[in-house]
């Protein structure tokens, strides 16, 4: 299916520089295919390693996620509850996009970690808390009771952020009584964790930096934010989270050295670290500007800091020798690593160009860019001519920008291509020399990471979590505590089947037959409950202001949008048109992971055609599993 509408596309493209004379290059083609099927494997990898029917997870208990299958060199066959957490959110991302296959192993997680909380381990027990601050434990959920890097006190913030986002959804399709009973009691308690040790020091996300760390510190603002919030949609409060968040956030200032976030107090090391950058995808708000207080990802310091931290893998990897500043390269998880010697790490590419996707949605959305004198040199990197300013969306700078941006990010997830095995397999890490794969094979975490870094490919983001009406700092600040309450989640049954109610967009239903035409079977645990979509009903959006007798059209390199000729030009409605929102739009079925060229034209009363300046606007269509309709949201220019 692919490599026929790229023939398509080809072709199109031939006809298309007779009308239009601006061509980009297609460099993204072969990555565009990649993911279309590597997206694929990666659910199927996170499956197999969830029990009790996962493949590769058949001793572990239901909902228990393991870290890999490796048993040895290195034991990785665990859970972690940081792991688990974050693999659950991009699951529950997917869940809420319209794989509605995912409930079953989503409930069984939930109860699971309803019953972890409960265990007491070498952390502590449950009464006081403190257990909750336990890494890792043995896949029959008993405590793990060797030596470790004990207590990480990222895992309660990390847990209620996942669980917020299934318990949300609940709520908005008529679920209500299920975030009621089931949710909130596990977040409640995980919510009076982090208010009540946040300012105690721990581990860091590494498990060896036992000092405060950046990374931990900013999921818990974040965990306090919305689990305030999530508290009254529920019917209770979190007054301990009230009176703690704003004292993080002020906390979390002090990581900003000037250059870069420095990633722990403690550790001796650089404080150049993969920790900052994965603090700020995880706290990524789509509706949050260019904040540089709470470190979204297209604020001035976060990119700053991802120059700093990917310039200080370009002289330690021979992988990444020759090449030049402003292109993307293998990234590790600290400059100064010595686990299996150091290498680069697949999930940290794949979260890099995270942030560089996240950080094009926010621009996109809030209709500009602004260089600042922190964030130049970063820019400086991807496009020389950069200066400090503000570049509107209608600028020919916003879109070089833009370009420079996005094949930057591709870039990073290009040598996560090359470097992962042929039948797709991700494993920890990729030799520094070689590109070989090393340490633990099939990590979870690096599955989690691709989906992720996929859908913001999409422009697929997560919710709101409040980022914009919690980024004020308090005049005086204390690293102090609150104490909330700890009670035993019991609620563990659950509706037989979640259906999205009316609240939520519409989701057609995705195709089960496969390309050769037979029906594919999502009954056995070693293949994917979710199919890849074949097609997508994509959603124009043009904001174009308009006088009488003038309609809008989109017309394109592909077949369905006219091929470049405007007789046949797609009609866009201006249904939703008022003054202040002159909003044209039309929803195209286009075939998943189809990428094309388009303009938007205007045609005059008397038939003439206006055509939008250049370039050529590029789109590829989703083609995400459980995925069904998109949504392109551009301004006339
Ligand atoms: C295992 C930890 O999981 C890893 O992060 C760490 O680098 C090594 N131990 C060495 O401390
Ligand atoms: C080692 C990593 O450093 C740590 O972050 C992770 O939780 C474990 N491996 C399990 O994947």
């Amino acid at each position: 299916m692919s490599r026929l509408s790229y023939a398509l596309c080809a072709l199109a493209l031939g006809q298309c520089a007779l009308a239009a004379p601006q061509l980009s290059p297609r460099a993204t083609a072969s990555l565009d295919a990649w993911l279309a099927t590597e997206t694929t494997v990666s659910l199927d990898g996170i499956l197999d390693n969830i029990g009790a029917s996962g493949a590769y997870a058949l001793s572990a208990r239901a909902g228990v996620v393991i870290a890999s299958p490796s048993t040895s060199e290195p034991p990785y066959y665990y859970t972690w509850t940081r792991d688990s957490a974050l693999t659950l959110k991009a699951l529950i991302d997917l869940f809420r996009n319209g794989n509605l296959d995912l409930q079953t192993i989503i409930e069984e997680y939930v109860n699971a970690q309803a019953y972890l909380q409960t265990v007491t381990n070498p952390s502590g027990d449950f009464s006081s808390g403190a257990g909750l601050g336990e890494p890792k434990f043995n896949v029959d959920l008993s405590a793990y009771t060797d030596s470790w890097g004990r207590p990480q006190r990222d895992g309660p913030a990390l847990r209620a952020i996942a669980l917020i986002d299934f318990g949300n959804w609940l709520i908005d399709n008529g679920y209500s009584s299920y975030a009621v009973s089931n949710i909130w009691p596990i977040v409640r308690n995980d919510l009076s964790y982090v208010a009540q040790y946040w300012s105690q020091s721990g581990y860091d996300l590494w498990e060896e930096v036992n000092s405060m760390s950046f990374f931990t510190v900013a999921n818990q603002h974040r965990a306090l934010v919305e689990g305030s919030t999530f508290a009254s949609k529920v019917g209770a409060s979190c007054t301990w989270c009230d009176s703690q968040a704003p004292q993080i956030l002020c906390y979390m200032q002090t990581f900003w050295t000037g250059s870069h976030i420095n990633a722990n107090t403690g550790g001796g090391r650089s404080g150049v670290d993969m920790n900052t950058v994965l603090a700020s995808i995880h706290t990524f708000d789509p509706e949050a500007t260019c904040d540089d207080i709470t470190f979204q990802p297209c604020s001035s310091r976060a990119l700053a800091n991802l120059k700093v931290y990917t310039d200080s893998f370009r002289s330690i990897y021979s992988l990444n020798s020759g090449i030049a500043e402003g292109v993307a390269v293998a990234v590790g998880r600290y400059p100064e690593d010595t686990y299996y010697n150091g290498n680069p790490w697949f999930l940290s590419n794949l979260g890099a160009a995270e942030q560089l996707y996240d950080a094009i949605y926010q621009w996109n959305n809030i209709g500009s860019i602004t260089i600042t004198s922190t964030s130049l040199a970063f820019f400086q990197d991807i496009y020389s001519s950069a200066s400090v300013g503000t570049y509107a969306s209608t600028s020919a700078t916003f879109t070089a920008i833009i370009n420079a941006v996005k094949t930057y990010a591709d870039g990073y997830i290009s040598i996560v291509q090359t470097h992962a095995m042929t039948n797709g397999s991700l494993a920890e890490q990729y030799d520094k020399s070689y590109g070989t794969s090393l340490s633990a094979r099939d990590l979870t975490w690096s599955y989690a990471a691709l989906l992720t870094a996929n859908l913001r490919r999409d422009s697929i983001v997560p919710p709101s979590w409040g980022a914009a009406s919690a980024n004020t700092v308090p005049s005086s600040c204390s690293t102090g505590s609150a104490i909330g309450t700890y009670s035993t989640a019991t609620a563990t049954s659950w509706p037989s089947t979640l259906t999205s109610g009316s609240a939520t967009s519409s989701t057609s239903s995705t195709s089960s037959t496969n390309s050769s035409g037979t029906t594919t079977s999502s009954t056995s645990t070693s293949t994917s409950t979710c199919t890849t979509p074949t097609s997508i009903a994509v959603t124009f959006h043009e904001l174009a202001t308009t006088t009488f007798g003038q309609n809008i059209y989109v017309v394109g390199s592909i077949s369905q949008l006219g091929t470049w000729d405007t007789s046949s030009a797609v009609a866009l409605s201006a249904s939703q048109y008022t003054s202040s929102n002159p909003l044209w739009s039309a929803t195209i079925t286009l075939a998943a992971g189809t990428t094309f060229e388009y303009k938007y034209i205007r045609k005059e009363t008397d038939g003439s055609v206006v055509w939008e300046s250049d370039p050529n606007r590029s789109y590829t269509v989703p083609s995400t599993c459980g995925v069904s309709t998109a949504t392109e949201s551009d301004t006339w220019r």
